[in-house]
């Protein structure tokens, strides 16, 4: 069994056939799907199909790259929305100096805020950083997001970016990247513990081989697990075992 800690099902790709997605990823054996909104609507929406799912939990978050605007008021909402069922982590939240959507003031505010809310209501985040390295190691150091668990997503960096994230009690994560061919970042898979390890899609994004330049979806996790097994000399069961009991205890998930 494994579980899909990181996708986005309320984007537009999926709005015509989200059910047989869902049932797909079933058939692959993924038994409980995290979809993450990206800013207020996106998390509403994230709320409504877990809703209506039974394997599927939301994340509720605002991204670096859509909190130009927020604003103390969107931190109430966020706040409000933690107080449902199936809400089961902080996300996406992080910063992201490659597009550059908001100013990076902005989004340092932005990301502090939500992780002292997450550490106060006890909830794990799930961290965005895209090409803001060094200010990233920094606001890691001074918030202490891993007080309340959480998960550098997508990860990429160096291994010694690695070993702090994982000092500072965060999971980390590859999508399907890491089954590219001449794929970067291989060895930080093999030199990542596996105990720290979660498995995500980021669908709509980032389809594994033999899919890329098709939409992904949380059904195709298997090819990314499948490379982490070959690269780490383990076989898919173990990966997909104890994979799931991270993500489970985690984001204390009941299933
Ligand atoms: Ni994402």
């Amino acid at each position: 069994m494994f579980i899909d800690t990181h996708c986005h099902l309320d984007f537009d790709s999926f709005d015509d056939d989200l059910p047989s997605v869902i049932q797909r990823a079933l058939e692959n054996q993924v038994s409980a799907i995290i979809t993450i909104g990206t800013d207020i609507k996106s998390s509403e929406r994230a709320i409504s199909i877990a809703e209506q799912f039974s394997t599927v939990f939301a994340a509720v978050g605002i991204h670096p790259t859509d909190c130009q605007h927020t604003t103390s008021d969107d931190i109430k909402i966020i706040e409000d929305m933690l107080s449902h069922q199936k809400v089961v982590a902080v996300g996406e939240i992080g910063l992201d100096y490659y597009h550059m959507r908001a100013e990076k003031e902005k989004q340092i505010q932005v990301f502090s805020q939500l992780v002292a809310l997450a550490k106060d209501k006890h909830f794990p985040v799930i961290i965005h950083n895209r090409e803001a390295h060094s200010d990233m190691l920094a606001l890691l150091d001074k918030l202490k997001p891993g007080a309340s668990g959480g998960v550098m997503h997508s990860f990429s960096g160096d291994s010694e970016y690695l070993q702090k994230v994982i000092e500072l009690n965060l999971f980390i994560s590859f999508t399907g990247n890491i089954t590219f061919k001449n794929a970067k970042g291989l060895d930080l898979v093999s030199d990542a513990p596996i105990d720290k390890m979660l498995l995500e899609t980021d669908s709509p994004f980032l389809t594994p081989m033999p899919f890329r330049g098709k939409r992904n979806e949380p059904g195709f996790i298997t090819y990314t697990a499948r490379k982490i097994a070959e690269t780490k000399n383990l076989s898919l069961e173990k990966v997909a075992q104890i994979t799931t009991s991270n993500a489970k205890s985690l984001f204390k998930l009941q299933i």
